[in-house]
């Protein structure tokens, strides 16, 4: 049986500056992929694993995120009026009943580790999950989220989601050392984030989900900067492992970087191909293009 992850914390604070002038006005977030935005497919894994909070960590231009998750009074009513059940399940249907969402604002862009720090108050003192709404992962029914949480039964210790990147690639990434240790678990050695060109110690990279003990918050306050001015979660998470360890686990899943255009693309293309009313008719249009 395993010990659900209460509480998951969303990251969403970033400008989204490689999408402008797409997200100008709208958060990357909100941007969708086939017919939901990415951050429903980030609350989706974090709710089939049991998560019952989410904390959103937010910045100026993000209203819209907490407009998402909110009752749409006069939607639902017209709704209602008219019948349109189906649709009225849809509207409804992007926060299941029992599941709370409480937003919190990152007032300044000081990295990934301050935005987890933003969320101390509201998370308290038991493990908890990140995810980077940005890193979509489609893992069929076993969501990564749930891999970390059943990892973490094992061992009560940190776990962090890793994998396989091309070597010319691992500078885009943080990077752990589990020396010749075989997986999908294994105890990390070392971390370091966004390592040089032919610095980086292994071609494991970490993926957007984690899921840490509270002792990362106490880290986090007394983790310094960089040299950008960011406090790095990878770098708490380097402390981390003097004192308590944490494991790496290289998940089940496909992975996109809807960070990047052409992640999004191919994440749009593979959610089409597995969409239950588009997926026929979308495969005959790639068939049909990839004759010409
Ligand atoms: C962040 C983390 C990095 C991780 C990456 C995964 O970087 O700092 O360690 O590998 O997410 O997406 P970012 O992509 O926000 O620069």
């Amino acid at each position: 049986m395993t010990q659900s992850i209460e509480t998951v914390v969303f990251p969403v604070a970033g400008l989204g500056s490689r999408f402008l002038p797409a997200t100008k006005a709208i958060p990357k977030e909100m941007l969708p992929v086939v017919d939901q935005p990415l951050i429903q497919y980030a609350v989706n894994e974090a709710v089939a694993a049991g998560a019952r909070r989410l904390i959103f960590v937010t910045g100026r231009t993000k209203k819209a995120i907490e407009d998402h998750f909110d009752m749409a009074y006069e939607l639902e009513t017209e709704l209602a009026k008219s019948h349109k059940q189906a649709l009225l399940d849809c509207a409804k249907s992007v926060l299941p009943e029992g599941v709370s969402c409480a937003f919190v604002r990152q007032s300044q862009p000081l990295g990934l580790g301050h935005a987890v720090l933003c969320a101390k108050p509201l998370v308290g003192d038991r493990p908890f999950g990140v995810i980077l709404p940005d890193d979509l992962i489609d893992a069929g029914q076993q969501p990564v989220m749930q891999q970390l949480a059943d990892q973490f039964d094992q061992t009560g210790r940190s776990v962090i989601s890793v994998k396989r990147v091309p070597e010319d690639l691992t500078q885009l990434y943080g990077v752990v050392d589990i020396g010749d240790q075989a997986g999908p678990a294994a105890a990390i050695h070392s971390i370091v984030e966004k390592p040089a060109r032919g610095q980086a110690p292994s071609n494991l990279a970490v993926v957007g989900r984690y899921l840490l003990t509270p002792r990362i918050f106490e880290l986090l306050e007394t983790t310094a900067p960089d040299q950008r001015g960011e406090i790095q979660l990878t770098d708490a998470i380097a402390r981390l492992l003097d004192e308590q360890g944490a494991d790496s686990y290289e998940f089940n899943g496909q992975h996109f970087d809807c960070g990047s255009k052409l992640g999004f693309l191919q994440a749009t293309v593979e959610y089409a191909l597995k969409h239950p009313e588009l997926k026929q008719g979308f495969a005959e249009y790639l068939t049909h293009r990839g004759a010409l």
